[in-house]
C-alpha cells in the first residue's frame, strides 16, 4: 500500500563560538570538572554572546540544512521551531526565522515541550506532511537555557548549554513498509503530575520574569530511564522491528548515565548510541538535532540506517521517533 512518508533531506547544526569548561565554572561556583565529568559525562558546554539570540542559532542551523537539502527558505510551507527560550513572549521565534529565511509563505509556529521539544516538533511535522497538508518542513530546535540558568546554583548550571539543530523533512511516496525511508512512527507523552520536578520559578502571567531552571535532578534521572526505556519499546512493537535492528539511537543528551542506563535496559550496544553530551552539554530541544548533524556530518549515520530519536523533559514530556535515514 503506498503512503507518504516525511523523509529527511538535509540537516544541519549551529553552536556559538563561545566554550566554557568545566574548570571555567569551577572558579564561579563550588564545583569541580572532576565531579561534573562522573555524575554527567560533560566537559564543555557553548553559550550565546551578549546579544545572540535564540533566532540566530535558529538561523544558522536553519541554513546549513536547507543548504544540505539543495532548497531555499520558500520551498518550505510549514516551519517549526521547538524553543523554551523564545526571543520574546510573543509573537512566534519561528516567524523571525521565517522572515529571515526568506520564506514568503506557508505557516511557522513554535512548539514548547522543552528538553523533548524537537520530537513532538518533528512529529507535528509528519502529522502535517503524512495528512497532505504541507510538502517539506523545516523543524529546528534552538535554546540559549544560558540565559534562564541560576548561575549560583551548582546543581543546575553545570549541565546546559546553548545551540540549535534543524532537520528539512519531504514529503515521499513509499511502501507502507518498515523499509520505507523516513518516519516510519512516532510515539508522545506527557504527565503533568510531575510538573514540580523540573520549571522554571517565573513566567509572564505569573512573576512577568523568565525565571531560572530549578530541578529535583535525582528524580528526574529515575523517571527519565524508566521512560525512556518504555517510549523506545512502543516505537519498536509499532513497527515490528527490533532493537539489533536500529543502527543508530540519537538521545536527547541530559546526563550519559542516563544514556549508559537506558542503553543497558534497552540492550542495546552502548558504541551505537550518538553522544554529544560531553561538547554539547543539555541543548534541550536542539540536543537531538545536534547530535543527529554531528553523525551525519562524520559520516555515521549513512542512507538506509534505521535511526531511533528520544527524549524526555520537563511537563515531563518523552517521545520517541523511528526514523529511516
Ligand atoms: O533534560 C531534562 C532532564 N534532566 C535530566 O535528565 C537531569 C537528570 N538528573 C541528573 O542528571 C543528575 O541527577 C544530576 C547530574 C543533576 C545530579 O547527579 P546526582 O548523582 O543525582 O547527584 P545529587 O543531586 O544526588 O547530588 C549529590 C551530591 C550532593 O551533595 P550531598 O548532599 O551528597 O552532600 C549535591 O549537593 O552532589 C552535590 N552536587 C554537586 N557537587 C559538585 C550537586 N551539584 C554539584 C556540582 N558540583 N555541580
Amino acid at each position: 500500500m503506498n503512503v507518504i512518508r516525511a523523509v529527511a533531506r538535509g540537516c544541519g547544526a549551529y553552536l556559538p563560538e563561545r566554550i566554557v569548561s568545566n574548570d571555567e565554572l569551577a572558579e564561579k561556583v563550588d564545583t569541580t570538572d572532576q565531579w561534573i565529568v562522573e555524575r554527567t559525562g560533560i566537559r564543555q558546554r557553548h553559550i550565546a554572546a551578549e546579544g545572540e539570540l535564540t533566532s540566530d542559532l535558529a538561523i544558522a542551523a536553519a541554513r546549513e540544512a536547507l543548504a544540505m537539502a539543495g532548497l531555499e527558505g520558500n520551498d518550505i510551507d510549514a516551519l517549526i521551531v521547538a524553543t523554551s527560550t523564545p526571543d520574546l513572549t510573543f509573537p512566534a521565534t519561528a516567524a523571525k526565522v521565517q522572515a529571515a529565511l526568506g520564506m514568503n509563505g506557508g505557516f511557522a509556529f513554535d512548539v514548547q515541550a522543552v528538553c523533548s521539544g524537537f520530537i513532538f516538533a518533528t512529529s507535528v511535522a509528519n502529522n502535517f506532511i503524512t495528512s497532505g497538508q504541507a510538502k517539506r518542513a523545516l523543524v529546528i530546535g534552538a535554546e540559549t537555557f544560558s540565559r534562564i540558568l541560576d548561575w549560583e546554583d551548582r546543581g543546575t548550571c553545570v549541565l546546559f548549554g546553548d545551540g540549535a539543530g534543524a532537520l528539512v523533512l519531504e514529503a515521499v511516496e513509499g511502501d507502507g513498509t518498515a523499509a520505507d525511508r523516513g518516519i516510519l512512527t512516532s510515539h508522545l507523552h506527557s504527565d503533568g503530575r510531575l510538573h514540580d520536578l523540573l520549571y522554571v520559578d517565573g513566567g509572564v502571567s505569573t512573576t512577568q520574569t523568565a525565571g531560572y531552571v530549578r530541578m529535583q535532578g535525582k528524580e528526574v534521572f529515575r523517571h527519565a530511564v524508566t521512560n525512556l526505556a518504555n517510549v523506545v519499546n512502543e516505537a519498536l512493537d509499532a513497527t515490528g522491528l527490533k532493537a539489533d535492528d536500529i543502527a543508530w539511537v540519537v538521545p536527547h543528551q541530559a546526563n550519559k548515565r542516563i544514556l549508559d542506563g537506558t542503553a543497558r535496559k534497552l540492550k542495546i550496544d552502548p558504541a551505537k548510541i550518538i553522544m554529544t553530551v560531553d561538547r554539547h552539554a543539555n541543548t534541550s530541544a536542539a540536543s537531538v538535532p545536534l547530535a543527529l548533524c554531528a553523525a551525519v556530518a562524520d559520516g555515521r549515520i549513512k542512507e538506509g540506517d534505521l535511526l531511533l530519536l528520544e527524549a524526555m523533559g520537563a511537563g515531563f514530556t518523552w517521545g520517541s521517533l523511528l526514523l529511516r535515514w
